[in-house]
């Protein structure tokens, strides 16, 4: 691949500026908390920043509930840090990549408060209305995805609203070109500040069905998820493509979608030269538990095949059209260390090992922040201490499934979004050195050995792992661009692969089970052992998730 853009051969880093550094003091992270940890983010050798959004924002959502897109939230600082900080970063050899939510916005966004005035203001139709069923139902018996129906009553319009999300998320009308107009308006004002990129959220929602109707419910409250009545709807690609042309087309920067409910084999309409993207978050891999409705409390065992296959299938799809973002974690997602060694063990082992595979997989690694320090997840005692909307809707379906309060914890304890939010952990100090203030979370347990000061002195640590195997990845072509050949892909313990371009070869290999087991007869002669989360071999075993990359020159 020759023409390599600068995106393909870089790292991207996720900041959730909510829980990164607070210079405040108010126990909520700041832009002028990113801006002081800049060195650290090029010392890790990050290219390009993936910001969660820091928009004007009521953060009922944390911030994905916006009311001025081209606004800073006062919490976060002003438009000046926000200048600064794209500035600042570049000098550092870091792009910011914004994040679009357009799928909805707040419902304290001056369109909405308009549009619900009444049904005949200028921004009326504007978002989705309909009016109630004859017995003053809401329209359908969708669920939204944070749990209750997915409708929400107006009184002034005597209609109810739509929102995928929370009631304060009130879905926008992208068939009226005004409304889509508006929010490429938006996204050049951020292009003309320099941005290197855009995340865009939930994107796979905004086409909604011709017709709206009921669905088969799916859970004792007799509702059916909005996601199953409407993500990815037939002609969505319309609007994507037009998004393209008046926004991202012409421009040296990288788009990257969220795409919940496109699977692998949709890919290559969404991304490459004929897709809307240049990348996708697709889910497959991630959402091994749950193989239809994201229900916390309907969990599925899931096996390594599951996982090697959704990233083999990943890989298959963008081998030729496209490029895929490698993921194992963001702001939405439990810590990799617990979800993908969910049967315990060693959490340094682990999180080399996920790293291992994140880095050598073909295309752009995102790192979720903390991820780089085996950050892991945490435990409260009652959903009180919970701040996650979705946890607490998850919490209640559990309830109303007819499981105890001690069971519905345990499953927010897996999957609660707060997981991925503690603060992030930079010294051993009182509030792990995020804030001089009161955490707006609280710090998880472990941050006196698991933070960015003790790590950057330890040369095994997770954060200097890290640090080696971003450096060595820049330089190595195989890892940027090589050919993907999955290795016994039937093993239920071992996840290995190839990687090659050329006459140079890469071979992953990860033992995912806690047990030692015999090597296997894979890899080629003079083959190189370059990394290995174990400090020495053993010969002829792989122990407890031991994880090994090697290079061959043939
Ligand atoms: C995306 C975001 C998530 C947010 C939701 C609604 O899934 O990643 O954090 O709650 O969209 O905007």
């Amino acid at each position: 691949m020759e023409n390599r853009k600068w995106w393909q051969n870089t790292v991207v880093y996720q900041v959730y500026p909510k829980s990164f550094a607070d210079t405040t003091g108010n126990g909520t992270g700041d832009i002028q908390g990113i801006l002081g940890k800049l060195d650290y983010l090029e010392s890790l050798g990050v290219g390009a920043i993936w910001l969660t959004p820091v928009y004007s924002s009521p953060m009922v959502d944390n911030g994905y509930d916006i009311s001025d897109y081209c606004g800073i939230d006062p919490s976060y600082g002003t438009m000046e840090d926000m200048e600064e900080l794209i500035r600042a970063a570049k000098e550092h050899g870091i792009r910011i990549v914004m994040d679009l939510v357009y799928n909805h916005s707040s419902n304290q966004h001056p369109w909405f408060q308009e549009s619900c005035r009444s049904r005949d203001n200028e921004k009326s139709d504007w978002y989705i209305w309909r009016d109630a069923k004859p017995d003053g139902r809401p329209p359908t018996n969708w669920r939204g995805i944070f749990g209750g129906s997915a409708w929400t009553w107006c009184e002034a319009r005597q209609q109810y609203y739509l929102h995928t999300f929370a009631e304060q998320q009130p879905d926008l009308n992208w068939e009226n070109p005004e409304v889509r107009q508006a929010l490429y308006d938006a996204a050049n004002f951020w292009l003309d500040r320099g941005v290197g990129g855009f995340r865009i959220d939930a994107i796979t929602y905004i086409k909604k069905p011709g017709e709206f109707l009921d669905g088969e419910p799916d859970a004792a409250d007799g509702m059916v998820s909005v996601h199953a009545m409407t993500a990815n709807t037939k002609g969505i690609l319309e609007f994507l493509h037009e998004f393209r042309r008046e926004v991202f087309d012409g421009h040296d920067i990288f788009t990257v979608a969220e795409a919940n409910g496109v699977g692998p084999a949709e890919l290559s309409d969404w991304v490459g030269e004929k897709g809307a993207f240049d990348m996708l978050f697709e889910f497959s891999h991630m959402c091994l538990q749950f193989p239809e409705v994201e229900t916390w409390c309907k969990e599925c065992p899931w096996k390594l095949t599951d996982l090697k296959r959704a990233l083999s299938d990943s890989q298959k799809a963008t081998a030729k059209n496209g490029w895929y973002p490698i993921f194992f974690e963001n702001h939405d997602q439990p810590r990799s260390v617990n979800q993908f060694f969910p049967h315990g063990g060693d959490k340094k082992l682990a999180a080399k090992a996920i790293a291992a595979v994140l880095m050598t997989l073909r295309g752009t690694p995102f790192v979720y922040e903390g991820q780089e320090l085996g950050m892991e997840n945490v435990a409260w005692d009652s959903i009180d201490c919970y701040d996650d909307i979705s946890s607490h809707g998850q919490y209640e379906l559990a309830l109303q499934e007819g499981f105890s309060e001690r069971e519905a914890l345990s499953f927010v304890h897996t999957y609660s979004r707060d997981n991925a939010r503690t603060p992030m952990q930079w010294t051993a100090e009182r509030n792990a050195g995020f804030t001089s203030g009161k955490p707006w979370l609280p710090v998880q347990e472990g941050y006196a050995s698991c933070n960015a000061a003790v790590e950057d002195g330890d040369p095994d640590s997770v954060l200097n792992w890290y640090r080696r195997l971003i450096q060595w990845r820049q330089g190595n072509e195989a890892v940027l661009c090589g050919a993907y050949e999955e290795l016994l892909a039937e093993s239920e313990e071992i996840y290995a692969f190839f990687r090659s371009s050329g006459n140079r070869k890469v071979c992953t290999v990860v033992n995912f089970s806690l047990q030692e087991i015999p090597f296997p007869d894979i890899l080629p002669k003079g083959a190189r052992r370059m990394f290995g989360n174990y400090a020495e071999e053993k010969e002829g075993c792989l122990r407890a998730q031991e994880a090994v990359i090697y290079e061959v020159q043939e």
